[in-house]
């Protein structure tokens, strides 16, 4: 891998490079599998790429994002955009809440565009690449807790040929911009600010300490030379998306955490020397994602420490009113790259979390509790004690929940069954999905939905475990480039039951570059075409807005799409609609209100420079707040 340059390729396709897969199906065998099924799909219809596959679907014609102005929509839709800076409808406005480097302790330094900060300071700031985020109010004080995900090192460290960490100091400054942070946020004069020095202002690093709770605490695969009882971790890897508890806590997931591990020792075929169970699932390997953690911290070396990798990839819990409190790994709710994680109480009062494992052909996840959450009472063991599921999609618009236990997977342990979940998944013949990325429950009615953000490699290479990723049901599309949002109704209005029906909410594409269903479903025209669907969240009213992550060429296949975006959407009617477009080279990802609601704060990851200081300056990552001029909710 040395010709490449790690900070240009994305996490998948680092991991495929770690582990390249055969391919395995043939161009014309999945055309003929996708005609096949055609006509099952609830939602839409299923199909396979390219003109010869497709019959005649209905899509509406080019239509201007202000013809489509209808319905619950509070906003003129606009256009798409390819420009440096943010927009949104007319009527609203915008501007910059905080952006990396910014102090959130008046000890910190103001952001310097020379270095990109010290290491000193790195934990004092707000963090890179800010990603899933939950408001909290506590007293008189309103709290956003929100995720740093990676980082882009080449800009973090502008002093450093590539990016690349060139000392331990390198190191712990990217360990230290990354995790999470909790601050504090106020509506003053100047509109709304960070407030500096709060009781409440937290970072969260790679290098805090926390608890391992759980079926699988204690094991002996979590077991390290440092922490012999395997319960006690240090950092929380690669924090993706977020979730927030009936009680009031952050869920923060950990999703790529396999980049940041490496071997100094490797074999002659370059395989770290120590290649544990799992290592090849997950994406193990000798060079990690170019963050060079493994050369100058033997945390990370997995030739030292071949077990650390097993103590990231879990969910995590923080109570982001207690600054004192201890971060909590939760172990029951199994160990993947995970995105998200949904929260929602069963009519029984039993907990339910839905979570997505990013990664191309991986599976969708569901957690039910034993015990029931009670206002008030303790909520000990409600994210822990319980049953771990899978979903299984059948192509006549029902499907299933799968337990993983030691029966089912015929694994040695629930401990195992949860540090391999991938494993289990596999064994139990779990539905491959199009990268499950954010998942969000409709709080009028008793629905989820996933995105399913896209999957070159539908239909074409099996998963990092060997399953076969055929077309199916809720993937209908082969070599996906543009992505889909499935949803799913539990039978019984009940989120715990096993069973539900599912149809697809929308399919992403380009009907002006496809004339056929590989360009979208009916839902998509002209006036709000989107790829790649990620960040998602229901706002008060029940409407779905939808983040994404794809590509922003605005060429080809891309061409009238623009920079990436935010849109809403109705769950009833299907009507999508485009409110705000980000800076070029960036994804817009992660979502929230204020208490109030008059106030949506969107985060805006990696732009491209000049955003958002202007020419001559380090791109940072930003959280953006909108509202509308007349002061009234946003949602
Ligand atoms: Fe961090 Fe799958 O997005
Ligand atoms: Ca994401
Ligand atoms: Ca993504």
């Amino acid at each position: 891998m040395k010709d490449i340059d790690l900070n240009k390729i994305s996490a998948d396709d680092w991991d495929e490079l770690n582990d390249p897969r055969p391919e395995t199906c043939e161009f014309d065998e999945v055309v003929e599998r996708a005609i096949s099924r055609r006509g099952f799909l609830g939602g839409v219809m299923a199909f396979g790429s390219g003109a010869a596959a497709m019959g005649a679907v209905q899509l509406l014609g080019s239509t201007s994002a202000e013809a489509m102005v209808a319905g619950r929509f509070a906003f003129t839709p606009i256009a798409a955009q390819t420009d440096h800076t943010v927009h949104v409808p007319e009527g609203y406005e915008w501007e910059v809440l905080v952006r990396w480097g910014d102090p959130l302790f008046s000890d910190a330094p103001e952001f310097d565009h020379a270095t990109g900060g010290d290491a000193d300071s790195a934990d004092r700031v707000f963090g890179e690449n800010t990603d899933g985020m939950e408001t909290f109010q506590t007293g008189g004080h309103m709290l956003i807790a929100v995720n740093h995900e990676y980082t882009n090192r080449d800009v973090n460290l502008p002093q450093s040929e590539e990016g690349t960490p060139a000392s331990l100091d390198d190191v712990r400054k990217l360990q230290k911009l990354q995790g999470v942070a909790v601050m504090e946020v106020a509506r003053g004069e100047g509109g709304w600010q960070v407030v500096t020095d709060s009781p409440f202002n937290r970072r969260i690093t790679h290098l805090s300490p926390m608890d391992i709770v759980g079926p699988a605490a204690g094991h002996d695969l979590l077991k390290t030379e440092a922490d012999p009882t395997g319960t006690k971790a240090l950092g929380t890897l690669n924090n993706c998306g977020s979730g927030k508890t009936p009680w009031g806590t952050y869920l923060t997931c950990e999703e790529n955490f396999n980049g940041y591990f490496g071997s100094t020792e490797t074999t002659e075929d370059q395989k770290p020397v120590q290649l544990n169970e799992g290592y090849a699932r997950y994406g193990i390997g000798a060079d990690g994602w170019g963050y060079d953690y493994h050369k100058w911290d033997d945390r990370f070396d997995t030739a030292k420490n071949p077990n650390e990798p097993h103590r990231a990839g879990w969910v995590v819990e923080i109570d982001p009113t207690d600054p004192e409190s201890t971060p909590v790994k939760h172990t029951g709710l199994g160990r993947f790259k995970h995105e998200n994680a949904e929260v929602v109480l069963a009519p029984d009062g039993r907990v339910v979390v839905y979570m997505g494992d990013d990664e191309r052909g991986e599976f969708l996840y569901r957690f039910v509790s034993n015990g029931t959450y009670v206002p008030g009472g303790s909520t000990e063991g409600l994210l822990d004690d319980g049953t771990l599921y899978v979903a299984k999609f059948s192509d006549d618009g029902t499907g299933e929940w799968l337990a993983l236990t030691p029966e089912t997977t015929g694994m040695e342990s629930l401990a195992e069954v949860l540090i391999f979940a991938r494993k289990a998944g596999s064994a139990v013949g779990a539905t491959t999905m199009d990268r499950p990325e954010w998942i969000a429950a409709n709080p009028h009615s008793v629905e989820a939905y996933c995105c399913l953000t896209n999957n070159k490699n539908r239909g074409v290479k099996p998963n990092a475990g060997g399953d076969e990723t055929p077309v199916n049901g809720p993937n209908p599309r082969e070599t996906n480039k543009y992505g889909q949002i499935v949803r799913w109704r539990p039978h019984d209005d009940d989120h715990a039951a096993d069973t539900f029906d599912w149809d697809l909410y929308v399919m992403a594409g380009n009907p002006e570059v496809y004339n056929n269903a590989y360009g979208g479903s009916e839902n998509i025209h002209a006036g709000n075409m989107f790829n790649s669907p990620d960040g998602m969240a229901f706002d008060s009213a029940g409407l779905v807005w939808i983040q994404t992550d794809g590509k922003d060429s605005n060429e080809g296949e891309f061409a009238g799409m623009g920079n990436n975006q935010m849109l809403a959407g109705d769950p009833v009617t299907g009507e999508i609609a485009r409110f705000l477009t980000g800076p070029k080279g960036s994804e817009v990802t992660g979502l929230c209100w204020s208490t109030d609601r008059t106030a949506m704060f969107v985060g805006i990851q990696h732009p491209d420079a000049p955003f958002p200081d202007g020419e001559g300056k380090l791109p940072r990552s930003s959280i953006v707040v909108v509202w509308r001029e007349d002061g009234a909710a946003v949602g």
